[in-house]
């Protein structure tokens, strides 16, 4: 995956030009670049494109999953959608990469970032991303992910605990980064076959875990379903939460079939979550995964879109009541 050179040097943007607050911006040295996240959803994300590289830089976007993503004109989004933008100095614009940038759906914005390290002025594309999926509920929001939330990812990939059952090892920081760039990737493939969202509890905004879904064989419309939140959350209903939106998503607009998922069976917490979404235990494989030193044997569970939707109504007739 290239790495962008980070030659911002202390860019600071006075207003999101979408909601026209004022934007928080946060660095990490160890992120790939700036990012800047708006009370309004918006996600600005910093490039410095070193000028003798523009192939470097084109390659850089295909990395950030942006190129030949469907892209809709830049708008404003209000709390729905995620947005990216790319500071670039004027002399750095060559012009392939100005009209590669077009062709992807970015337009000039502002010229109003300061990049103190050169004195100049910076241009602002700024564009949605692909997806931006953004699906509430009563206590949750599920958003994509970027590479600003590393560290709050990491508190759970890096949990032996949490990772105990699951096929991905204990992660080190970039392993995480790594992960997140593959999940954005992911993200921008049309069709899009693979969806991990972050939770965000809606009280606090912390991001407790991920929920994912990939269509695993689309000309039969079934899809696998898994998820991992942080231990200091479990047991209060995040889980069954967050991968009852999914299966919504799944069902409705992904017009899934069934729906699978699987858990080692000494994973109580895992195949309970399942139980709870009215999801049926199919079948026990005896050690079909080498995980960690040994082999573990696997539950599979599973959902049908008819069972979903009568499960939905019967639930929405209960809340009517
Ligand atoms: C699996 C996981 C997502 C569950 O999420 P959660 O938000 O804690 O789910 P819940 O709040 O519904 O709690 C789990 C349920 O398991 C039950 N449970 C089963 N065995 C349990 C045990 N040994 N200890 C505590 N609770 C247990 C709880 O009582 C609860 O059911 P209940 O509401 O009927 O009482 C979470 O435990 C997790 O992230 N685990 C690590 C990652 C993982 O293993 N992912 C699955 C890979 S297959």
């Amino acid at each position: 995956m290239p790495r962008a050179p980070c030659d911002h040097g202390g860019m600071s943007l006075e207003e999101c030009p979408f909601c026209r607050r004022a934007a928080t911006w946060r660095e990490d040295e160890r992120l790939l670049h700036a990012a800047a996240r708006c009370e309004c959803g918006a996600v600005g994300v910093w490039f410095g494109i070193p000028a003798d590289a523009d192939e470097g830089a084109v390659d850089l976007l295909a990395a950030l999953g942006l190129e030949g993503a469907a892209l809709p004109e830049p708008q404003p989004v209000g709390t729905s959608g995620m947005l990216t933008a790319l500071y670039i100095d004027p002399d750095r614009l060559t012009g392939r990469l100005e009209s590669h940038l077009h062709a992807l759906g970015y337009r000039l914005a502002l010229a109003r970032g300061q990049n103190e390290s050169r004195s100049g002025e910076s241009w602002a594309y700024w564009a949605l991303t692909g997806g931006g999926a953004l699906i509430e509920t009563p206590r949750l929001v599920l958003r994509e992910l970027d590479e600003g939330d590393a560290p709050a990812v990491h508190a759970w990939e890096s949990d032996p605990e949490v990772m105990r059952y699951q096929s991905l090892d204990v992660a080190t920081l970039d392993d995480t980064l790594a992960y997140i760039w593959r999940v954005r990737l992911d993200a921008a493939q049309r069709p899009r076959m693979i969806h991990v969202l972050g939770a965000v509890r809606r009280d606090d905004g912390l991001l407790i875990g991920r929920v994912g879904l990939r269509v695993s064989r689309p000309e039969h419309r079934e899809g696998e379903l898994w998820f991992a939140f942080r231990r200091d959350v479990w047991g209060q209903g995040y889980g069954p939460e967050a991968a009852g939106a999914i299966l919504d998503l799944a069902f409705g607009s992904l017009g899934l079939h069934r729906v699978h998922g699987d858990c080692d069976p000494r994973n109580a917490r895992s195949a309970r979550l399942m139980e709870k979404l009215g999801m049926q235990r199919e079948a026990h494989l005896r050690e079909s995964w080498w995980l960690k030193g040994e082999w573990c044997d696997s539950w599979i569970y599973a959902v049908l879109d008819r069972e979903w939707s009568s499960r939905s109504r019967r639930s929405r007739e209960r809340q009517s009541r």
